[in-house]
């Protein structure tokens, strides 16, 4: 090793490692800074995230999805309460709109047909022409609310869930234009004739 070209150059005399095989040195070059922080960093931040959610049972996603299934309820529950509110006013602008009657009409044939038959003349569900009923009264704000409510234990869906609130007062003005209609078999009268107020 006396030749110039492998000479080591005194700064890096520090650096060489003290063994020697046969007559081959190593040196012991320092790991770079950045991956030096990379790891400390990884290090520290494993502890913090392991305390955090394993020994102080931090909120995990489970937590979330509850948290958010509660917002979720919560607001439905809310948007529903709003919506039950039969509002006169937007009842009577789409009763007297023939295109909105026609647009129930339609509500009403693609969801409501299948139980109460053509023009609500009555099969699964009750005849929603004639004058006697279950549990509305006969009346746009008697009917409307429980179109949304619904009785699903008895096989009437809850439509607020499923439609919204145009449809709901279209199909009720629907249902309004077709009391009385002379249906040629209707299903027989269930509940009672609500008492006039
Ligand atoms: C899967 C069957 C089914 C469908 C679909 C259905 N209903 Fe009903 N509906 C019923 C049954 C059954 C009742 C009676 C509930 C009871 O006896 O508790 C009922 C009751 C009603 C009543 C109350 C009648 C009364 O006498 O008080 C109204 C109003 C009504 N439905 C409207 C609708 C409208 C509007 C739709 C479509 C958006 C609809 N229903 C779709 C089965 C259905």
């Amino acid at each position: 090793m006396s030749n110039n070209k492998n000479e080591i150059h005194e700064s890096e005399k520090k650096l060489l490692l003290n063994h020697d095989y046969d007559g081959i040195q190593e040196f012991n070059f320092p790991l770079p800074n950045w991956w030096l922080t990379t790891f400390w960093g990884a290090i520290i931040f494993g502890i913090g995230y392991f305390s955090y959610y394993i020994i102080f049972n931090g909120p995990d996603l489970k937590h979330e999805y509850f948290v958010n299934k509660e917002e979720i309820h919560a607001l439905r529950a809310e948007y529903l309460a709003k919506l039950k509110k039969f509002d006169v006013n937007t009842y009577t602008s789409y009763a007297s709109s023939p295109e909105m009657v026609k647009h129930g009409e339609y509500v009403f044939n693609m969801n409501c047909v299948a139980c109460h038959r053509e023009k609500g003349a009555g099969d699964i569900g009750p005849n929603l022409t004639d004058e006697y009923w279950l549990f509305a009264k006969g009346t746009p704000e008697t009917i409307f609310p429980f179109i949304i409510e619904g009785n699903p234990l008895n096989g009437m869906p809850a439509w607020g869930e499923l439609l919204g609130e145009d449809d709901l007062y279209a199909v009720t003005a629907y249902i309004m234009s077709i009391q009385g209609y002379p249906h040629e078999n209707p299903k027989a009268p269930q509940g009672e004739i609500p008492e006039k107020e």
